[in-house]
């Protein structure tokens, strides 16, 4: 009997001690995974970069350009602003940055010193976009190679060249906080509205503006006769227009840049088929369309 019992004991001891250990293995790949966690996936950066248009408005626009180390001009009617080195260079980069300066640049449009940045980084879109991409893409953006590549100033007359009322343009247009999912729609259209308006940032062109630059969010995505360079014009992605397109249509047009009736989208478009809609998964692909489709019908603008 105490032989039996001592056993039983010592099978106790062995389950406890079995426990523990178990509990500390699990307890260090909490840590482990909070790391990974708190240092974001670069590969998932990586897509979601495409996603976002981000080299685009980041690599200058000649043959072999490092990308992502500045340079592009960005025409508006203000003037032309020139998109900053963002590859992780110490002094011409932003080697010297914190993942919480990323954040706070992407979601309020400061920069580290505080001073506001100009629209024309589309962070009225950007401050929408989840912490976790965000950390993503900033673990993506630290895996660039540094390039050197001095930023050159922005060309924009006055007054709109002062960074000081950009703060009076934020509180008549700029609404800070994250994209909320409408639980009364299916995940897909969430999925896609979340592309279209975070990442994707496609009614920087597709909705129009006023005189001061403003989206006027009456006509969200309804299209506009002036795109943000202030030239060509961006139609409407409601269904006013786009339902004259099958689905099938839609899909080559977002991965081809070719129209239905063999035609090729002018460049800002092509640019963003090229770098965004292309390089999308067939699934995220799908969510973009689903939510374009789900849209109220508005109105062609007035010629
Ligand atoms: C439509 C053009 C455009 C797109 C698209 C764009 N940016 Fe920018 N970005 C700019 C401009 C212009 C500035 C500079 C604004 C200023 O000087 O006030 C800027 C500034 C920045 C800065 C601050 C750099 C610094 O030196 O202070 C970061 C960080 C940044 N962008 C990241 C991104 C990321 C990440 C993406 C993709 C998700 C992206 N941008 C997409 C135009 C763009
Ligand atoms: C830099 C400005 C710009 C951005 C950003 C942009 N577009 Fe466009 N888009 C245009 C212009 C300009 C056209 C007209 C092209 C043409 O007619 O050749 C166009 C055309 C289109 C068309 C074809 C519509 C038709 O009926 O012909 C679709 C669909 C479209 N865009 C979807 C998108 C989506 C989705 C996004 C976001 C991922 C986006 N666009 C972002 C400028 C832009």
């Amino acid at each position: 009997m105490a032989v039996t019992r001592r056993g039983v004991e010592h099978g106790r001891a062995r389950v406890l001690r079995f426990a523990l250990a178990a509990g500390m293995l699990a307890l260090l790949l909490d840590v482990a995974t909070g790391i990974a966690l708190a240092q974001g996936d670069a590969k998932r950066g990586q897509y979601l970069a495409k996603a976002g248009g981000c080299m685009a408005c980041h690599t200058e626009n000649k043959k072999d350009a490092k990308p992502f180390a500045g340079g592009r001009a960005l025409k508006t009617p203000f003037g032309t602003f020139y998109g900053p080195n963002i590859t992780p260079h110490p002094e011409a980069g932003l080697g010297s940055w914190s993942e919480a300066d990323f954040m706070r640049a992407m979601h309020m449009g400061v920069r580290p010193d505080g001073a506001h940045y100009f629209p024309a980084f589309p962070y009225s879109s950007f401050t929408k976009i989840t912490d976790s991409d965000l950390r993503d893409l900033w673990a993506f953006l630290r895996t660039l190679p540094p390039s050197g590549r001095a930023n050159q100033a922005h060309d924009v007359r006055p007054p709109y060249n002062l960074r000081i009322l950009v703060a009076g343009w934020k509180r008549l247009f700029f609404t800070p906080g994250p994209y909320i999912s409408d639980p009364a729609r299916p995940a897909a259209v969430n999925r896609g509205a979340y592309l279209v308006q975070a990442l994707g940032h496609c009614g920087e062109c597709h909705t129009p503006r006023n005189s001061l630059g403003g989206p006027n969010l009456d006509r969200f995505l309804g299209g506009a006769k002036k795109t943000a360079d202030g030239e060509g014009g961006a139609p409407n992605l409601t269904p006013t227009r786009l339902k004259k397109l099958s689905d099938g249509e839609l899909k080559d047009l977002l991965q081809t840049g070719l129209t239905a009736d063999g035609d090729v989208v002018s460049e800002a478009m092509g640019e963003v088929i090229r770098n965004t809609t292309s390089q999308l998964t067939l699934e995220d692909l799908a969510a973009m369309m689903a939510y374009l489709r789900s849209l109220a019908p508005l109105p062609d603008e007035a010629k």
